[in-house]
């Protein structure tokens, strides 16, 4: 049995909104309190104590030794600072950071010996309950801070316990993709429009595409057999990989894919 968990978010964005609405829907008994702070917008918090009925702090200070859980939801760049301070009130809390680039090493350095630390990697679709995450835990995670981890995972959607080099390599793959995906539908749309084809029609009809091929793709789970069914050889689909081959396809995207894992490290 778990003890009942009271947990502290730093930072009210859209987050720490994702983790608490994942929170909030998980209904835990574990759960017994969500306690959230941000940088000052006060129009934010208030709207996220109104959404999620949690409760509102000013201070993260006045709360640290009353909580069981911490949840870093801000920028990678704030976290330096705040963990050195932070590392003065806390005293066995879990600490857990959705920060891109921010691994348990990076923490565990600028917090005292002990403190048991998590870096969970999700991506935008944590908003709507269906991210892909990673993760990862330092040396002083215990069984029962593995159950809180899963509490705030599965609230958010589906999750991968990586090693810490692993969540680094994969954080373009599951965490950056969504915006090349989006990029790419961009493409789509304005390629149907140079046609004369209406923004709403455009849309409409790109996003059901994808939406249908993604379904298709989670259903038989191959996507080279997928693309072949869709290819014949010699045909018009054929033509248009082709073009994407002789601009390098795979190639740009591997450099794309490095590129952000190298710029999420810091690098
Ligand atoms: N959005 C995504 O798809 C996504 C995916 C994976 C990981 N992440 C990670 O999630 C973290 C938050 O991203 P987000 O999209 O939620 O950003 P966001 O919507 O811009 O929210 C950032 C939040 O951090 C707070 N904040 C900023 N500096 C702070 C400080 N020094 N102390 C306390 N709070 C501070 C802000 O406070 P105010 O409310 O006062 O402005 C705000 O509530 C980032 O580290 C990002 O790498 C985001």
């Amino acid at each position: 049995m778990m003890k009942k968990q009271r947990v502290l978010l730093i930072g009210a964005g859209r987050m720490a909104q994702a983790v608490i609405a994942g929170l909030v829907k998980m209904n835990s008994t574990s759960l017994e309190q969500i306690i959230v702070t941000n940088n000052g917008n006060k129009q934010r918090l208030q709207s996220v104590t109104d959404n999620y009925h949690v409760v509102a702090a000013n201070n993260w200070r006045d709360e640290i030794k009353q909580v069981d859980v911490i949840v870093l939801a801000m920028p990678p760049q704030a976290h330096d600072e705040l963990l050195r301070e932070l590392s003065s009130y806390v005293n066995g809390q879990l600490i857990i950071t959705v920060a891109a680039g921010i691994g348990p090493s990076y923490m565990e350095e600028r917090l005292p010996e002990g403190t048991p630390v998590a870096w969970i990697m999700p991506n935008t679709a944590a908003m709507i309950g269906e991210s892909m995450s990673l993760y990862t835990v330092g040396k002083w995670v215990n069984s029962q801070h593995q159950l809180v981890l899963e509490l705030v995972l599965k609230g958010i959607g589906q999750s991968q316990l990586c090693t810490e080099e692993e969540v680094h390599h994969l954080t373009a793959i599951t965490g950056s993709a969504p915006a090349f995906l989006y990029y790419f539908s961009e493409s789509l749309i304005d390629s149907a429009k140079k046609y004369g084809v209406e923004e709403d029609v455009a849309k409409q009809l790109v996003i059901q595409m994808i939406h249908g091929s993604s379904l298709m793709l989670k259903k038989e789970g191959n996507p080279t057999s997928l693309r072949e069914q869709v290819t014949t050889p010699g045909g018009a689909t054929a033509e248009g990989l082709n073009v994407m081959n002789n601009y390098h396809f795979l190639k740009m995207m591997e450099e794309a894919i490095d590129a952000t894992n190298k710029k999420a490290m810091g690098k």
